[in-house]
C-alpha cells in the first residue's frame, strides 16, 4: 500500500522535546532574541557578526539534540506508506530520525550558502566567522530563510501537499506565511491530524485535533494508521 502519500508539516513544537526552543509562546523572543535583530536581511546588513554568532549556537544546540519519539515514529511511516515530510525546522532531526523526503521549507542549519547565489550551498557542521568567503568571493551565511525573503522551496511544498491522501500538522502556530498556507492546499477528502499540547484552532473542523506533545502525539497516531494500513 506504498501508493498511499502521507505528508507531514511540521514546525519547532516537534523538536521542543528534543531541548530545541520554540518561536513564539515565548513573547515573541526566539532563545531570548528578537526575531528582527537576527532573522531578517536587514539584520544582517547591519550586524552579520552577530547574526552569524546566533545562528552558530542554533547549530552547535542542534548539533548536541537527539530525534525525540515523534521524529522516530514518522519515520516508521514508510513501512506504510509514501512520505513525505514538509519542515519548517532548519534542524536535521527529520534526517537524523531515519526519515528519507524532507522538504525544509526555510532552510537547513547544517549548511551554509553564497549571501549572493543562494544555490551554492556547502555542507557546514563548524561554526561561520566573519571573512569566510564562497568560491565567487561573497561571505557565507547560514542556508536559513529570513522574514521577508522568498521561500524557495514553497512551489515543491504546495505540489506535494495537493496530493496528499493522509496529513499530519505537528507542532506549529501556522502563524507564518507562505508555510501556514499549505493546508489550504491538501484535498478535502484526505485524512488530517493536528497534534499540538495548546492547538492554535486556525485548522478546520476536518482536522482530528490530537491535544497532545508531539512525542506523546505522534506515536499514537503512527500506530493508528499502521493498524488501519495493515
Ligand atoms: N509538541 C508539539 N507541539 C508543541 C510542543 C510539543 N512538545 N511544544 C510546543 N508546541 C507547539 C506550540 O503550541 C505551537 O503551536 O508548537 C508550536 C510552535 O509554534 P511556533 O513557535 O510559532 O513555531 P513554528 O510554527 O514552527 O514557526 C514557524 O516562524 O520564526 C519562524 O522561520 C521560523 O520556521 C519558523 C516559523
Amino acid at each position: 500500500m506504498r501508493d498511499r502519500h502521507l505528508v507531514v508539516l511540521s514546525g519547532a513544537g516537534i523538536s521542543a522535546e528534543s531541548g530545541l526552543g520554540t518561536f513564539r509562546g515565548s513573547g515573541g523572543l526566539w532563545e531570548g532574541v528578537s526575531v528582527k535583530e537576527v532573522a531578517t536581511p536587514e539584520a544582517w546588513e547591519r550586524d552579520p557578526a552577530k547574526v552569524l554568532r546566533f545562528y552558530n549556537e542554533r547549530r552547535r544546540d542542534i548539533r548536541n539534540a537527539e530525534p525525540n519519539e515523534a521524529h522516530l515514529a514518522l519515520q516508521q511511516l514508510e513501512d506504510v506508506f509514501k512520505v513525505t515530510i514538509i519542515t519548517q525546522n532548519i534542524d536535521d532531526l527529520h534526517e537524523r530520525a531515519g526519515s528519507s523526503n524532507v522538504v525544509h521549507l526555510h532552510g537547513e542549519i547544517m549548511k551554509a550558502r553564497s549571501s549572493v547565489d543562494e544555490a551554492l550551498l556547502f555542507p557546514r557542521e563548524s561554526d561561520l566567522v566573519l571573512g569566510e568567503k564562497c568560491p565567487n568571493g561573497s561571505q557565507l551565511r547560514p542556508h536559513v530563510v529570513w522574514f521577508g525573503e522568498a521561500v524557495p522551496m514553497m512551489d515543491k511544498a504546495i505540489a506535494v501537499a495537493k496530493t496528499a491522501d493522509f496529513f499530519i500538522v505537528v507542532g506549529t502556530s501556522l502563524e507564518v506565511y507562505p508555510a501556514a498556507s499549505l493546508v489550504d492546499y491538501v484535498p478535502w477528502e484526505s485524512n488530517k491530524f493536528l497534534v499540538d499540547p495548546q492547538p492554535s484552532g486556525l485548522a478546520d473542523e476536518s482536522f482530528h485535533v490530537v491535544e497532545a506533545t508531539a512525542a506523546e502525539g505522534v506515536p499514537k497516531i503512527v500506530t493508528q494508521l499502521r493498524a488501519l494500513m495493515a
